[in-house]
């Protein structure tokens, strides 16, 4: 046992460990020493996480599920069966950028469900066993859009905005139960996250997910919300600050130059 695996528990269920922030999440607490449940859909890839975070002397469980689908939940919790679970990082997602009315509508609701739904529904999965052991820690991956008004990503600021308010609102309800909560709300990182989402961000300042996750790995247990960057720091405090009526103009300006590109291959 070391510090995170007595603070928390000996295994963390990270969703979307495939790529991106969630591989880097596996790694970073692989390192602390904690046992990994690696989630997503393309096994190849979750096995070379699990290749990479070998060296640091963890077990990994790999679990190919896709979390869009029916029971997928209750097929999750069925493989993870009795494991001590101490982490949960509620990661996976994806995003699409363009006009609200050019993209697909199916597409837009699967996001809504992977990006809320599946948080909500693994959260009060996994939360009963924290409960019952009176610790544990959960992790959701937020976004620097969910204090923004997205236009030309719409959809995807709005999930992110529920994901912040709603692990914010829980995090209160779970003060006095030995649960440390923290809610990552990264800018521009760059992952698969932005080609896929149709974001090609030239001109902006682009972070590592290395030092993304290392921000959000420090700070669990002392902070609520973390927005690493000090340029996306700014960013939130003039949304808070400028009246919306003249802040989202220029939100608007900058998420259409940033997807230019065609939405209908996505
Ligand atoms: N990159 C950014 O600029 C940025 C900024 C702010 C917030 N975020 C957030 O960060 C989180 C991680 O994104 P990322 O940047 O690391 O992008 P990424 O590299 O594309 O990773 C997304 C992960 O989610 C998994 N995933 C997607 N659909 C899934 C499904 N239906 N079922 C199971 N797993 C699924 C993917 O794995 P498979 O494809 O193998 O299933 C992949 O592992 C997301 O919630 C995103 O909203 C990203």
């Amino acid at each position: 046992m070391n510090d995170w695996t007595t603070r928390y528990g000996a295994w963390a269920v990270v969703t979307g460990a495939s790529s991106g922030l969630g591989r880097e999440f596996a790694i970073q607490l692989a390192q602390k020493g904690v046992n990994l449940i690696l989630v997503a859909r393309r096994t190849d890839l979750l096995e070379q996480t699990a290749k990479k975070c070998e060296i640091y002397n963890v077990d990994s469980l790999i679990i190919t599920l896709d979390l869009t689908d029916r029971d997928s939940i209750d097929t999750l919790m069925d493989k993870i069966g009795d494991l001590d679970i101490g982490i949960l990082v509620n990661n996976a997602g994806f995003g699409l950028a363009g006009n609200y009315m050019d993209l697909n509508v199916q597409k837009q609701v699967k996001m809504v469900q992977l990006n809320c739904a599946v948080p909500v529904e693994l959260t009060h999965a996994i939360l009963p066993q924290m409960l019952k052991k009176g610790k544990g820690a959960l992790i959701t991956v937020s976004s620097l859009t969910a204090f923004l008004v997205n236009p030309y990503f719409s959809v995807y600021g709005a999930t992110k905005a529920f994901d912040l308010l709603f692990a914010e609102a829980l995090s209160y309800e779970l003060r006095d139960m030995n649960i440390d909560s923290l809610i990552l709300c990264p800018g521009i990182t760059g992952t698969e996250f932005l080609k896929k989402s149709n974001i090609r961000p030239e001109f902006m300042p682009v972070m590592t997910p290395e030092k993304v996750v290392k921000k959000a790995i420090q700070s669990l247990g002392h902070k609520l919300v973390v927005i690493p960057g000090i340029i996306n720091r700014l960013t939130m405090f003039a949304a808070g600050f400028f009246p919306r009526c003249l802040f989202t103009p220029i939100v608007a300006f900058v998420l259409k130059h940033i997807s230019t590109e065609d939405p209908a291959h996505l």
